[in-house]
């Protein structure tokens, strides 16, 4: 482990890999939160590489936006830590491209490749019930977290100790999907009901569970980061990402295309989560069919919303 001391709150995955799941209505469920709402199994994975590849063209290619280059200028050894890592996709990524800088990938799921560049290991932690991470101070220079903010209670207090970790004038940047979806005819009513009513439903069930997620998180990135008062230079920005087979432009048809696959994996993914928050079989089924009737034969083009905020945490 890179990080001064033992703790109780970083676990090993090698010992017994399946504490850390739960079957639950054919999906591989994490064990260790109770907030997260999704799997994370083999579609959960593809869901995430369609996810980071459609990042990278929306980033024109790279893995990040803002001045990371600048954070992870060499002198003494740069260190990367990457919130809610999943499969690992980005923190390998940025592993192989700052060989010369240790990546750190933590999650609540041990579902990371076994052979990784020297540079990236993975550490499995729940960021919803660590106030403070087990990493001393001002031991980070970049701090990523991406499609997290479904998974953790309080946001806000995940932001403040973002501040804690990152070295002064360490980077970070927070990615998040809106969870409120768009068309590009501004529809709110009969078209696509099945679409709207489905993510209706999920931002409900995340709101009202008894362990309550703000689902407002994603278009207050900048906010929560000012509020924090660790950081300076707050750059908000937001990318509309086409949904589906409609942009005729080359780069905005494959960005559509990847977020049609995502959808189309994340509407059944959903299913575990209504049914556990009390909806019925039949119910949970409609809504699904209604959904995926919608991303099938869309009457209107769909939009998603993507909200990128980073910040440099201030130096006196
Ligand atoms: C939608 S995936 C995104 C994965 C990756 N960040 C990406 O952008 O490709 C969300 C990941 O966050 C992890 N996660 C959610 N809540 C978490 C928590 N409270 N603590 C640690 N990891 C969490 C999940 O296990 C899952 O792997």
């Amino acid at each position: 482990m890179s990080h001064d001391g033992e703790s109780d709150i970083l676990l090993s995955a090698e010992e017994d890999v399946g504490q850390f799941f739960r079957s639950f209505h054919g999906r591989r469920m994490p064990a260790l939160s109770e907030t997260y709402p999704l799997p994370v199994d083999a579609d959960e994975e593809k869901r995430q590489e369609l996810h980071h590849r459609q990042i990278k063209f929306i980033f024109s290619g790279k893995n990040y936006m803002g001045p990371v280059k600048e954070a992870l200028q060499f002198g003494e050894k740069r260190r990367i830590l990457d919130l809610g890592t999943g499969k690992g996709y980005w923190a390998i990524d940025m592993a192989d491209e700052y060989p010369r800088a240790d990546v750190v990938g933590i999650d609540i799921a041990p579902i990371q490749p076994e052979y990784v560049p020297p540079n990236c290991q993975f550490e499995i932690c729940n960021l919803d019930e660590s106030t403070q991470l087990p990493y001393p101070e001002e031991s980070f220079d970049l701090i990523h977290a991406r499609s997290i903010h479904i998974g953790i209670q309080d946001y806000p207090g995940l932001v403040e100790e973002i501040g804690r970790l990152l070295k002064p004038g360490g980077l970070v940047l927070l990615i998040e999907p809106d969870l409120f979806p768009i068309t590009a005819a501004d529809s709110t009513g009969d078209l696509s009901r099945g679409w709207y009513k489905l993510w209706a439903t999920f931002r409900t069930f995340l709101e009202h569970r008894p362990r309550r997620v703000d689902v407002t998180v994603p278009s207050r990135l900048g906010d929560i980061l000012a509020s924090s008062g660790f950081f300076e230079d707050i750059v908000v920005k937001q990318a509309n990402v086409p949904v589906g087979f409609w942009p005729q432009d080359p780069t905005m048809l494959t960005i559509g295309q990847l977020q049609w696959m995502d959808y189309e994996l994340l509407i059944p993914a959903l299913q575990p989560f209504f049914l556990s928050s009390g909806m019925s079989a039949e119910d949970v089924a409609h809504i699904v069919q209604d959904a995926q009737h919608d991303l099938y034969y869309p009457n209107v083009p769909f939009l998603a919303h993507i909200h990128i905020s980073y910040a440099t945490k201030r130096r006196g």
